[in-house]
């Protein structure tokens, strides 16, 4: 995924708290949405360990869990909580403007660790 372009997301006032939507046609892998305490979060859909889509997961509070092994991405940063998951996923800042929400890239090394003591290859699968 671009982590430098914008996504328009649309009007998401239907969105509940807790809730998730999808949006496939984002990238490589999709952008799942979140609203957590009336925020709206994005991050990609994709678990950094096995390309599985992070939506089909629970999302309690900021965390959002992925299904298929049980590492928990943190909505607000894209940080991912430790193995099997080596580095956390994109993430995105979500901005409403008049009822229109865009989805904006955090910059940086947002969601990723790069250093993970030297031994975040063995978890690595793809
Ligand atoms: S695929 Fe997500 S933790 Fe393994």
């Amino acid at each position: 995924m671009n982590e430098e372009v914008s996504h328009d997301l649309g009007n998401l006032d239907d969105l509940g708290e807790g809730e998730m939507r999808v949006f496939e046609d984002i990238g490589d892998y999709g952008l799942v949405v979140c609203r957590v305490n009336n925020e709206l979060f994005a991050l990609e859909d994709n678990c950094s360990h096995a390309d599985t889509p992070l939506s089909e997961g629970r999302l309690r509070s900021y965390n959002l869990t992925c299904p298929l092994h049980g590492t928990s991405f943190d909505v607000r940063t894209g940080e991912h909580s430790g193995p099997p998951a080596y580095e956390g996923v994109p993430c995105f800042k979500v901005n409403v403007e008049n009822g229109t929400a865009v989805a904006l890239p955090l910059g940086g090394e947002s969601g990723k660790d790069d250093d993970f003591g030297g031994i975040g290859g063995i978890f690595q699968t793809r």
